[in-house]
């Protein structure tokens, strides 16, 4: 599947030029190994391998150091992520309470399996272990935010409500840069 958020990075992509610019404002050394990453994630939203090349490259690393730190902090990923990431905790206690269930429906749902992002951007979908609120069984985290003992119908309201929150941020922003051309004028 393609979409805005994971078609193929070509070399040429405009993006490298940005990571460029910050690499070579100072970081372009191994001891910026961190920041450039991060620098990267925000550009491009992860860290495919192209991107760990462009770097490993860019600071003169091997590229198994770049893979290492990318996979030992947990802060990197190296699958798309949405503006709403939902994680489905698989935990025990949360699959006891049906957490399976949920992530079939959040599949359906959004048409998307765990790893994917759905075409228009806002939803990734995956999958995780205890989140550490067995309490709250089933848990899904959604940009980190947990929701709890949630039922089907649950699911499906959450994400109409982030649907309606995407779209009015979207009004939001239309509506500010309308403002900014009249005042322009
Ligand atoms: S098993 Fe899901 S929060 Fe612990």
């Amino acid at each position: 599947m393609t979409c805005s958020a994971c078609k193929g990075i070509t070399p040429d992509d405009p993006r490298f030029a940005e990571l460029d610019a910050f690499i070579q404002d100072g970081h372009s050394s191994a001891d910026f190994l961190i920041a450039v990453l991060h620098r990267a994630q925000q550009l491009f939203g992860y860290l495919p391998e192209e991107v760990q090349h462009h770097v490993a490259a860019a600071l003169g690393v091997p590229p198994s150091e770049v893979y290492g730190v990318v996979t030992f902090y947990n802060y990197f990923t190296l699958t798309p992520v949405g503006k709403y990431p939902i994680n489905v905790c698989m935990g025990t206690a949360c699959y006891v309470q049906g957490a399976g269930r949920i992530l079939e429906l959040f599949e359906k749902e959004l048409g998307i399996q765990p790893g994917q992002v759905t075409p228009d951007g806002l939803f990734s979908l995956d999958v995780c272990r205890c989140v550490g609120a067995c309490g709250l069984a089933p848990v899904v985290t959604v940009a980190g935010e947990v929701h709890g003992k949630l039922t089907e119908s649950d699911a499906l309201k959450l994400v109409a409500e982030l649907r309606e929150r995407a779209a009015a941020d979207q009004a939001e922003a239309g509506a500010a840069v309308a403002t900014v051309g009249g005042e322009s004028q």
